[in-house]
Order: structure tokens, then C-alpha cells, then sequence
């Protein structure tokens, strides 16, 4: 493991502190810091002692701001630099575009060697990171996520990959990066809503995985709406262990065990997907599909309204909806029915059996949720 943010020998504290992702010959560093951008080039060293060439790839939200920024910073170490700049958005995740990123990958003379460099949201992340896992079968790649979800969730887990028009993230690899670099600074110029639907991720964590952490959240509400460097630093750090955690224990979607991280997902997508993913971003609807889930495990009488409600009252404070839009509940179900997540027609729910602990629930009867869509529906109108 590279010993990033031990520092030098005059007992600096270091600018950035890092967490390690234990994957064995895939282990890596996540590093976390603020205002950490002008050294960026620095740590970028230490992950990539053999790099010559690096091609980073952004979004044209971003180019003239951060893109600018990292590649002076990386110029100090006498790379060769390319910038390839795509338009924002989730359209860009597209085959068409891949294709024809690898093509440019081509023309720039990129080889084996070439480190890829993913500095964006997760639009960025997934597309530069397939581009990377699969551009002459696989170079390296290093993620400099900006907006909140992509340092909370999408640059840590190694999944990388493209739509197609069928479905969402229907092509793609497990390819781990060699370093996440996370600068809390950037999120300065982040859209008030991307902020707050990062946040429903990092709630997330919270109810599956850590009561304790559920509560700082509570009581940091201020510094959270203020993006308090420090608070910032604390929640990024937390949401990135827990992730890596539950990664390490199953990171290819082999035990099950990282289906957890789809809590509120299974109603949450279909929301996004009747809402043709326009009026709702991911995290609202993360945030609605989390309430949704937590008032059905009351329904199955796994937890009491109390854990609903810290849930509903956190998500509220931080701006994020809690209600559904209203809605057609047998075009809902159709819709979780149709989740990739479930195998073989049976339905499946990641519910809450307290604050800091989820499970698989795999018995749920299509009946039951359609009556309980229906009385949410009734609720919603
Ligand atoms: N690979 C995974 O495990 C995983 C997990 C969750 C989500 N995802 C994917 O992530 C994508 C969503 O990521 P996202 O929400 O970051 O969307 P995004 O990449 O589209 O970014 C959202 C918007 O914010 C802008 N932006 C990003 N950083 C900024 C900054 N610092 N300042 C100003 N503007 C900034 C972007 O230009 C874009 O317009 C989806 O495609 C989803 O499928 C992947
Ligand atoms: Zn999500």
C-alpha cells in the first residue's frame, strides 16, 4: 500500500488524509482533503510513479475551471497531457460516445501505459472509467470525483460502465481505480440540488450501516447546509469506509451482501424512471424510495414509526422530497418488478430492521406492495 499522507519528517500534519481500499493486488487509496487541487500533481505521482502520458477526461461544466487547474498541476511532473472534454450529462454515457472516445484514445497514441484521469461526476467516472477498463484491455485509471455523489459513492466500488437506451448501467466492468483523490473545495461551485442529492447517498449510509454516524448527521445539520470543510471532510470519510467495507466483503455482487447498498433504490428507481429521470434527480429519488421502504418494513412490522420518522425528518431538514409524486401504483410495481436486482420474477427489498442495520427481504408478495403503493398513493394526492 503507497503511504500517502505520512508526510514528510518535520511532523507537518499532512494537507489530505487517506483511507485504504484492501482489495488485494487491486488495493488503493482514497484521498481526502481540502484545497488539496494545486497538489494534486503530487499525489498523482505517487500512485502512478510510471506515468508518461495521462489523458483526463472532463466535462465541459468543468474544463475551464478544475480541468485547467489539474492539468497545471500535473504539468509540474513532466507528463504528456491530453484533455478530452464531453458534453455533461447523462446522455454522454452513451456507446456512441465510448466509441468514439476510444477512437480519440487511439489517435492520441494512448497504450498500455497512458493513465487515465476521470475528474467529474459520476457521468465522468463511469464513462472514463470504462473507456480505461477496456481500452486495450485495460489501462490505469484514477478518479477525481467533484460532485458530492460521485466522492460519496460512484469513485468507490470499482463498477464502471455505459447505458443503453433499454436500460441504465446495462454495459460495463469491475475496474478499480489505482487512487481517488477528493477535494472538498470543489464542491464550492456544486448546483445546490446535485449537493443535496449526494446527501440522500450519505443518509443512506447511515440507516444501513451506522446509527452513530445517522445521529452526526442530525446534529451537524448547519455545517452540512454550509459545507463546512471539516463537517465535509468527516462525512465524505465516513460515507467512503462504509462503502469500501461493504465492497471489500463482496466486490463483485457475488454474496449479496452489497445489495444493501441499494436501500431505497428498488423504489426509488422506479419513480426515476416514470419521471423518465426529468423531475426527479437520483438522490430525490433515493430519498423518497428510502421512506418508502422504511414505511413498508413498518407495514411488515420490522420497525416501529420512529425509525421512519428520524429518516423523514433528516431528509426533510436537508431539503431533500420525502413524499412520492402522485402516482400509478400498478405502473410502479410494474416497473420494480422489471429491477435488474431481482432474480427470477421474485420480488426483493433492502428494509430497515433499525436505524444502522438493513436486510434482504426476498419474500415480498406482489400483492402486499400493491396494496401498500395503493395507500401511499391515496396519501400522496
Ligand atoms: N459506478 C457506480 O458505482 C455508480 C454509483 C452511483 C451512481 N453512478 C452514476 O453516477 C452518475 C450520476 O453522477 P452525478 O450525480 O455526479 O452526475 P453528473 O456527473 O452528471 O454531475 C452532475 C452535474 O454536476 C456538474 N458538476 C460536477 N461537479 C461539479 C462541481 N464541482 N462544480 C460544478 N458543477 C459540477 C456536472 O457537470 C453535471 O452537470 C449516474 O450516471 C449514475 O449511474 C455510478
Ligand atoms: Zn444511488
Amino acid at each position: 500500500m503507497i503511504g500517502f499522507g505520512t508526510a514528510d519528517d518535520q511532523n507537518e500534519e499532512p494537507a489530505w488524509q487517506t483511507l485504504p481500499v484492501e482489495l488485494a493486488d487491486r488495493s488503493y487509496p482514497i484521498v481526502i482533503g481540502t484545497q488539496i487541487f494545486a497538489e494534486v500533481g503530487e499525489i498523482f505521482a505517487q500512485a502512478c510513479p510510471e506515468a508518461g502520458h495521462v489523458v483526463v477526461m472532463t466535462d465541459e461544466n468543468l474544463e475551464e475551471t478544475l480541468g485547467y487547474k489539474l492539468c497545471e498541476s500535473l504539468a509540474e511532473n513532466d507528463l504528456s497531457i491530453d484533455l478530452l472534454v464531453i458534453p455533461a450529462g447523462e446522455a454522454s454515457k452513451c456507446v456512441e460516445l465510448y466509441g468514439s472516445l476510444l477512437e480519440q484514445m487511439a489517435d492520441l497514441g494512448a497504450d498500455r501505459k497512458t493513465v487515465m484521469i476521470a475528474l467529474g461526476g459520476g457521468v465522468i467516472g463511469d464513462l472514463a472509467g470504462f473507456v480505461a477498463a477496456s481500452y486495450t484491455r485495460g489501462i490505469p485509471f484514477v478518479q477525481i470525483p467533484t460532485s458530492l455523489l460521485a466522492q460519496v459513492d460512484s469513485s468507490v466500488g470499482g463498477k464502471v460502465g455505459i447505458n443503453l437506451p433499454q436500460a441504465k448501467n446495462m454495459v460495463g466492468a469491475f475496474w478499480q481505480p489505482k487512487a481517488v483523490i477528493i477535494d472538498t473545495e470543489v464542491l464550492n461551485s456544486l448546483p445546490e440540488r446535485e449537493y443535496r442529492a449526494g446527501l440522500a447517498e450519505v443518509v443512506k449510509y447511515g440507516v444501513i450501516l451506522d446509527e452513530e454516524f445517522f445521529a452526526y448527521l442530525e446534529s451537524h445539520l448547519d455545517e452540512i447546509q454550509q459545507r463546512e470543510a471539516h463537517v465535509l471532510q468527516h462525512i465524505i470519510r465516513r460515507s467512503c469506509e462504509l462503502k469500501a467495507d461493504v465492497v471489500r466483503e463482496d466486490e463483485r455482487e457475488t454474496t449479496g451482501l452489497r445489495a444493501i447498498l441499494n436501500y431505497g433504490h428498488t423504489f426509488g428507481h422506479a419513480f426515476e424512471r416514470l419521471a423518465d429521470y426529468e423531475d426527479l434527480v437520483h438522490g430525490e429519488a433515493v430519498s423518497i424510495g428510502m421512506i418508502l421502504a422504511s414505511r413498508y418494513a413498518e407495514r411488515r412490522g420490522m420497525i416501529d414509526a420512529e425509525v421512519t420518522k428520524r429518516q423523514y425528518q433528516l431528509l426533510a431538514a436537508i431539503g431533500l422530497p420525502t413524499k412520492p409524486p402522485s402516482f400509478d401504483p400498478s405502473a410502479i410495481l410494474k416497473v420494480m418488478q422489471k429491477d435488474k436486482k431481482n432474480e427470477l420474477g421474485s420480488l426483493r427489498l433492502i428494509l430497515p430492521t433499525r436505524l444502522g442495520h438493513v436486510e434482504l427481504v426476498k419474500d415480498v408478495a406482489q400483492e402486499d406492495l400493491l396494496n401498500f403503493l395503493e395507500e401511499m398513493a391515496a396519501r400522496s394526492t
